[in-house]
């Protein structure tokens, strides 16, 4: 299991990644012009393959029919109200922004079941009712909403461990799998420490069909800028509570579909977050 010593996505106090923002994708800011042609580089050819083109964009119809849900239920055997999140006031913005670090260093000490309902809400949580429509706190193009929350509940007072599923519109959680998934969520996250010492991991899927029924190809780029603005608005909260999170993109996809009971071809986890109580550096001594 890594930690953030061997962790190859945790910056390095003494490598270029520590002056580079970013920089712990190796190579992600130099496009390659060598190797094998486009077809056999995913990325380039996923990026060409959803450009927006004029011609391509005549007669682009939708099929009212089959829009698909914009989430999912699960049963109400085991359903956990959550408590009322502040909607006014918090702390500053601006402090907000200028504090927000990845944070991987945590103590052992439990959430309380209202921060994590705090965070949830502000990662993705429903601000209005509008229609049919669950208006939330990030935005969705075109509102369709195909970002599914869960939470790997390690150490939260008052809720069992075990995987959950966060439902948007009764700001509940249901019990996706219950028991210590602590290995399971920590191997899943490319075998990172942080996923195992963190009170929980959320845990983001993309239900693809909700956005591609319109925009089609296309709509993979948006998915995960979605995911994205989820991610931002949790870690903004989460330190709002003075507490502390770490995004995680490198993930077994299999492994952690498997977590949240996702297929990996209709629905597939696309980013995590760490979620604890940050652990202050120790002093040395003198
Ligand atoms: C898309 C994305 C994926 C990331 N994946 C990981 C990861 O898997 N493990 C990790 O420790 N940090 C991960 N990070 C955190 C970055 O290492 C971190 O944001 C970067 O070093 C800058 O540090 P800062 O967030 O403290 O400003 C990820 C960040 C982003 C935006």
């Amino acid at each position: 299991m890594s930690d953030e010593r061997t962790n190859p996505h945790a910056p390095r106090a003494d490598g270029p990644a520590a002056q580079r923002p970013g920089g712990d994708s190796p190579g992600a800011d130099a496009p390659r012009t060598d190797g094998p042609g486009v077809a056999d580089r995913p990325g380039e050819s996923f990026q060409r393959a959803t450009r927006y083109e004029r011609q391509s964009l005549r007669g682009w119809q939708l099929d009212w029919e089959r829009q698909p849900s914009d989430h999912k239920v699960y049963p109400a055997e085991g359903r956990v109200p959550l408590p009322e999140p502040l909607r006014e006031g918090g702390p500053g913005l601006w402090s907000l922004l200028q504090r927000r670090r990845s944070e991987r260093r945590y103590t052992q000490e439990s959430l309380s079941l209202a921060e994590l309902a705090q965070v949830l809400w502000a990662g993705d949580g429903m601000t209005l009712a509008a229609d049919d429509m669950a208006l939330r706190t990030a935005p969705s193009a075109g509102a369709l909403y195909p970002i599914e929350s869960y939470v790997a509940v390690h150490r939260v007072a008052d809720l069992a461990a075990g995987v959950w599923h966060y439902d948007i519109r009764r700001h509940a959680l249901d019990p996706v799998r219950l028991g210590d998934v602590r290995v399971e969520t920590a191997r899943a996250a490319l075998d990172q420490q942080i996923a195992l010492t963190a009170d929980a991991v959320l845990l983001w899927s993309a239900v693809f069909e909700r956005t591609t029924w319109k925009y089609r190809q296309r709509g993979y780029r948006y998915m995960y800028m979605e995911a994205g603005h989820i991610a931002q608005n949790t870690a903004l909260a989460a330190l709002g509570l003075g507490l502390a999170t770490c995004q995680i993109a490198a993930l077994y996809d299999e492994e952690a579909n498997a977590l949240v009971g996702a297929d990996g071809q209709r629905e597939s986890v696309l980013y995590m977050s760490t979620l604890a109580r940050r652990r202050e550096a120790t002093r040395e001594r003198r």
